[in-house]
């Protein structure tokens, strides 16, 4: 049998597909030495995983990935425990609050980044826009004071590096452990000061929530903002730039977009199908479970593959084709226990943010699209995707015609 080049290995890292399918095909469940844990790659697999009711998967494994540079999360918490973290945070994520409150600021924070580009008709959409435009939106949304948000952005970049240091450079680990707590001296007394003067924003919706006579600590609310760089800064970063990155590569598609804005949601889905942000994520065995490639066995850790399988052919057509077209694949993301591509989880855990990061995609394409007319690839686009827990192009060099306005 073909050999399965290893997942942290160069090769992999420079293209990840034709591994995921000798897996797919040939080694389903497969236990892999380095990171101590069994690699799943089929669709059905993964969504087992993901949406298990019987409590056979946790996400217990969560604390020593995550907990040195966030703390405790709400992705560390399962059972009850973890329902009511996610009554208390998911409100403010939801349609209408998204809607009343938080559109105005994604459409201004666009708006600004891209005004400091539209006239020189060429930018890097990975430095210029999207390492940028998520981040800015959720500091903003806390009610962080504009003069704060380069610290803000520092404290992305470190953590990002923190959960991507897979050679375990010290030097990074011990960034990201002061992160922890440079960025506690920082929002605990914001946090304190809040909740003694509520607002409109999203930290004043966090400090007053409460359900069943449960509310959140000043510790727990730090570690839910700081899981919100990675968990909503790093995923709608990476998303962007590849919505725009397969788009520039099959530019009839890139056309249709243009001409029809509404086909943005389906460029999303298919982007989140077929170049997800987050290739792989962790679970943890509570029982023994049976999978359709054989069984693991209880206390295991397991990655779920979700850049494979999104390319699974028994459940996608064509899955190595990029096609905002394809009719098996819907583009909803309100609606957790819907079979579809697996870039946002489904079940429990399913991705408390993806209705933010659904308008700002709309928004944030929508007006690059307008600002960018002539849209093409600039010298010195390198198509290579970077990371291997979470994927994105290097840079995306474009250029376009200029406009006023
Ligand atoms: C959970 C992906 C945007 C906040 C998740 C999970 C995935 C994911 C895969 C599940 C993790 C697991 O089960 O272990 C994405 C992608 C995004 C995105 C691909 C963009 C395209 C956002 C945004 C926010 C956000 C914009 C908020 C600002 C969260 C939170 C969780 C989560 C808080 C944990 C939910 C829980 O444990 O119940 N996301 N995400 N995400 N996401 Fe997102």
């Amino acid at each position: 049998a073909q050999q399965v080049p290893d997942i942290l290995s160069e090769e992999f890292a420079g293209n990840p597909y034709p591994a995921y399918r000798l897996m797919r095909e040939s080694a389903p469940l497969i236990w892999h030495e380095a990171t101590n844990s069994y690699l799943i790659s089929r669709y059905e697999d993964v969504e087992r995983a993901f949406k298990d009711k019987a409590s056979a998967f946790t996400t217990e494994n969560y604390h020593w990935q995550i907990e040195p540079v966030h703390g405790k999360t709400i992705l560390q918490l399962s059972g009850r425990e973890h329902a009511v973290r996610r009554a208390l945070v998911a409100p403010a994520f939801r349609g209408s609050d998204l809607e009343e409150k938080f559109l105005p600021v994604i459409e201004r924070n666009s708006r600004r980044l891209i005004d400091a580009f539209r006239h020189t008709g060429s930018v890097d959409l990975v430095d210029g826009f999207a390492t940028r435009f998520p981040v800015d939106v959720i500091a903003e949304m806390l009610g962080l004071d504009r003069a704060d948000h380069a610290r803000f952005h520092g404290w992305y970049t470190t953590v990002i590096a923190f959960l991507g240091n897979l050679s375990g450079d010290p030097e990074v680990t011990a960034a990201g452990e002061r992160t922890r707590i440079e960025f506690a001296e920082y929002m605990i007394p914001i946090i304190q000061a809040r909740r003694d003067s509520l607002g409109d924003d999203l930290l004043s919706t966090l400090c007053a929530a409460e359900v069943d006579g449960v509310r959140m600590s000043d510790e727990d609310i730090k570690a839910f903002c700081s899981l919100l760089l990675a968990a909503g800064g790093e995923t709608t970063d990476k998303a962007i730039a590849s919505i725009f990155a397969n788009l520039l590569l099959h530019p009839d598609q890139l056309a249709a977009v243009r001409e029809d804005r509404s086909l943005i949601d389906r460029a999303f889905a298919e982007t989140l199908r077929y170049t997800p942000p987050v290739h792989m994520i962790m679970r943890q065995t509570a029982e023994e479970v049976t999978l359709s490639g054989g069984t693991i066995p209880a206390g295991a850790t397991v990655t779920c593959l979700i850049g494979a399988a999104n390319r699974d052919g028994d459940r996608f057509a064509e899955p190595d084709t990029f096609n905002i077209f394809r009719e098996d694949l819907t583009t909803t993301t309100a609606f957790s226990a819907a079979a579809d591509h697996l870039a946002f989880a489904l079940g429990r855990h399913f991705c408390v943010g993806a209705l933010l990061a659904k308008a700002e995609v709309r928004v944030g394409v929508g007006q690059l699209l307008d600002a960018m007319p002539g849209l093409r690839l600039a010298d010195g686009f390198d198509p290579v995707e970077q990371g291997v827990f979470t994927r994105g192009p290097r840079s995306l060099p474009v250029e376009f015609t200029p406009v006023a306005g």
